[in-house]
């Protein structure tokens, strides 16, 4: 299964082009659940490496890793206790540069997760925050503050924790007597820094440094919305901290003087060859509020939420869609699409539900007709122009694990709202490979979350060479648009005159031929004249002599070429 890049005939490294990122196909791999090469049941860089050629044929541009820096794996991962050592777990440092280097062979670039925001409990700088005690310089570094009431006893302020419970622990004194209060807007284990002193910013801009020295092609960087609090850290009163897309701003989140961080990262980028990227997770508020991020002197790309929240409705995809575009057209940055990742259930799912569940959802909906929209709307996204991410399992369909038992849940979420919320594990279970096996070719142990029998017939191997599975699907697509980059790169989306329910667009490609893309949302078959010939479709469409007949909740790919 493994190719060594020694032996096998493989494209010239990606050339140090410009603008690669535009229009690129971003893979998101999930360390601890891509593939386990030493049998331990958690996924690590060893197994990354050697499915490396997959990606390659899969065709995507490039690799998003999530975190795999030493941790205590509070929230798996996300809980970094040192930004340059690789968590034994994962191996070694030697490791990651193979894996670099190899992706370079292929010609995949890799960007790698930065978390700036917050650190784990176990970072040094917080261990010895709090054994120095209150007065100690490294205290500065975070948020600590005493608390409110007669004994101190109230949290400095009412800000929410987004895993629920409030944002704020009270340290104890060596003494055992009750201390003060640090600030974490994620778990107890994750404690915010403060990022308006200057040790903080200087640490940051090393550790860019040391990973762009190891090659890495760009950074997607974790709550890119959330380093710079309001000053003077004033309670949130009736805003409600949680409910981030569509809420006003908040004092702790997309505050203006976030953007000073991301000006100064990008003179660091900018000091290196090849177009190394960031990428901001940052849950703005507006679609206009995003785009702040990726002005022309800031970061790259920004993941699009706002797409990724739509509901498979056609009205709130076209309007997502134009303003998208319109949003980002005056910064100069290209849209992104996004439809799933390791934080919401994933779209199958999402799309066998009624809409306006969120986007965690804890029932499995209607799996057949869940499968049926996601093919639907993944050929959709990859016909927008821009850039798209796919997260690693939407290639095969696989759904949301639904019924994962409390006990094996690892998600932080989960248990600090007493199990009222908290259900990312659903999309994180390990991703499967072979039809047979342990844990269907993940690796030869077993896998640290349990997976579906029914995904043996969802695998790689079940799928490859099967006309009309969803990883063909995926595999035709991409090599369209790598036929095609105007598909990705030119911002010419032109929606045509359409039945109600029914989205058709037009891109010109390059050299003259037009390309349509026709979504059938309407919950009914559709008969259609077609507008071109057919290149590809999510479901299958009968083509009569001077009509096509499209099944509802398909997409369909046509050119004139
Ligand atoms: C966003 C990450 O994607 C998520 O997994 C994590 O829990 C939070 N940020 C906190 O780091």
């Amino acid at each position: 299964m493994t190719e060594s890049p020694d032996t096998a005939e493989v494209p010239a490294p990606p050339a140090r082009t410009a603008d690669w990122w535009r229009e690129a196909v971003i893979y998101q791999v999930y360390p601890r659940s891509f593939a386990d090469a030493n049998g331990d049941g958690m996924g690590d860089l060893p197994g990354i490496r050697s499915r490396l050629p997959y990606l390659r044929d899969l065709g995507v541009d490039a690799v998003w890793l999530s975190p795999f820096y030493s941790s205590p794996q509070a929230d798996a991962g996300y809980d970094v206790a040192d930004y340059r050592v690789v968590d034994p777990m994962f191996g070694t440092l030697d490791d990651a540069v193979g894996l670099i280097a190899d992706a370079h062979h292929y010609g995949l670039r890799i960007i790698v997760d930065l978390v700036p925001n917050h650190c784990s409990d176990q970072h040094e700088w917080f261990q010895r925050a709090l054994s120095e005690g209150p007065g100690s310089r490294l205290r500065e570094r975070f948020h600590f503050r005493d608390g409110k009431g007669e004994h101190g006893e109230v949290p400095p302020n009412d800000w929410e924790s987004i895993f629920g419970g409030p944002a704020w622990t009270r340290t104890k004194n060596s003494d055992g007597t009750p201390g003060q209060w640090y600030l974490h807007l994620f778990a107890p284990e994750q404690p915010d820094f403060n990022w308006d002193h200057a040790a903080v910013r200087d640490e940051f801009a090393t550790i860019l440094r040391f990973w762009l020295d190891l090659d890495v092609d760009g950074f997607r960087i974790d709550v890119a919305h959330g380093m710079v609090k309001a000053a003077g850290l004033p309670d949130l009163g009736s805003l409600e901290q949680t409910k981030l897309l569509g809420n006003n701003a908040t004092p702790s989140f997309d505050q203006d003087g976030v953007h000073e961080i991301y000006r100064s990262w990008h003179t660091i980028l900018e000091e290196y060859d090849g177009q190394r990227i960031g990428v901001a997770e940052a849950w703005a508020p507006t679609l206009a509020r995003t785009a702040n991020y990726v002005r022309a002197d800031e970061l790259h790309q920004a993941f699009n939420f706002a797409y990724l929240a739509t509901s498979w409705q056609a009205n709130d995809l076209l309007s997502v869609i134009d303003d998208t575009l319109d949003a980002m057209r005056p910064v100069g940055a290209p849209a992104t699409w996004v439809l799933s990742n390791h934080d919401v259930t994933r779209h199958t799912t999402r799309f066998a539900n009624p809409p306006g569940l969120g986007t965690q959802i804890r029932t499995p909906g209607d799996p057949e007709l869940g499968l049926q929209r996601a093919r639907a709307a993944s050929l959709l996204m990859l016909a927008l122009p821009g850039s798209a991410y796919v997260y690693q399992g939407e290639e095969l369909g696989l759904p949301d694990v639904t019924d994962l038992p409390d006990e094996v849940r690892q998600d932080p979420a989960y248990f600090r709202a007493a199990g009222q919320d908290g259900y990312r594990d659903g999309c994180r279970v390990p991703i499967p490979w072979t039809t047979t096996g342990p844990s269907y070719g993940f690796g030869t142990g077993g896998s640290w979350l349990p997976q579906p029998e029914a995904w043996a017939s969802l695998s790689v191997e079940a799928q490859t060479g099967q006309a009309g599975s969803t990883l063909e699907m995926y595999r035709s697509a991409l090599a369209v648009r790598s036929a095609h980059p105007a598909l990705g790169a030119a911002d010419n989306l032109r929606w045509c005159d359409s039945a109600q329910d029914v989205l058709v667009f037009e891109r010109a490609l390059d050299g003259g031929p037009v390309f349509t893309c026709t979504v059938n949302l309407t919950g009914a078959p559709i008969t259609l004249t077609p507008p071109g010939r057919l290149l590809l479709a999510s479901a299958s469409v009968s083509l009569g002599p001077d009509h096509v007949v499209l099944p509802s909740d398909a997409t369909a790919w046509w050119t004139t070429g």
